[in-house]
């Protein structure tokens, strides 16, 4: 695992616990071994062995004219380490529409830092980038996801059925969201 250098953390958006900071490429081990911890990448979908070339890949910033997805590092602020990613993607600019994703490393599951994590990303989907709906994908029987989607106040839409195929079976995916002027009330 490589070394985590203190001085080149920059939170970016600061929570009671946690701040979110931009992906650091220092940290690049670290997240290589979170997409292939078969307990995190289960219901991430990351079915595939990841190399760090590749996890390097995906996080580089892209070439692209208009930026379509936004990655932070979960910074933990007692423990002074990264604990996880928190982000957007899809984000389509016209309907002002994003996908939430959140990953946390399991030694700090059920702590609250995924709500907390998860919480900052729509004040800033909202608050700062003006977005319109945040939509979050999650597979049935990943229940602490479904009920941090629930935390941070989404509520489910829709169910797409036998999406997925996971531990031998087709699952369901649900579909949760949220509105801006919904969130707004729940401030
Ligand atoms: C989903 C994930 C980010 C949650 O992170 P976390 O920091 O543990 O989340 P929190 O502590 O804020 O909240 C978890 C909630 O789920 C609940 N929970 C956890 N496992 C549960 C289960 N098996 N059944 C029911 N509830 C469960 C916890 O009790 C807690 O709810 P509570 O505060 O009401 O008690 C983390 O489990 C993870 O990284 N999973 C792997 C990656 C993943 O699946 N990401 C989502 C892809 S869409």
């Amino acid at each position: 695992m490589s070394e985590v250098k203190e001085d080149k953390v920059f939170p970016f958006i600061e929570g009671e616990n946690v701040s979110l900071c931009p992906v650091n490429m220092d940290h690049i081990h670290l997240y290589t071994k979170w997409m292939n911890d078969p307990q995190l990448r289960k219901y991430a979908r990351y079915n595939m062995p990841q190399t760090i070339e590749e996890v390097k890949k995906l996080f580089e910033p892209k070439e692209e004219p208009v930026k379509n997805e936004i990655f932070f590092e979960i910074w933990h602020k007692k423990d002074e380490k990264p604990i996880g990613f928190v982000g957007l993607i899809r984000i389509q600019w016209l309907t002002r529409n994003a996908h939430i994703f959140y990953l946390i490393e399991p030694n700090y599951w059920g702590q609250n830092n995924g709500t907390e994590a998860g919480k900052l990303v729509l004040e800033y989907s909202f608050k700062e980038l003006n977005l319109h709906k945040i939509t979050a994908r999650m597979f049935s029987p990943n229940k602490a996801s479904l009920r941090v989607a629930e935390k941070i106040g989404l509520t489910h839409e829709i169910t797409l059925k036998q999406e997925v195929y996971i531990d031998g079976e087709h699952i369901d995916a649900l579909e949760y969201s949220i509105f801006k002027e919904d969130w707004m009330k729940l401030q």
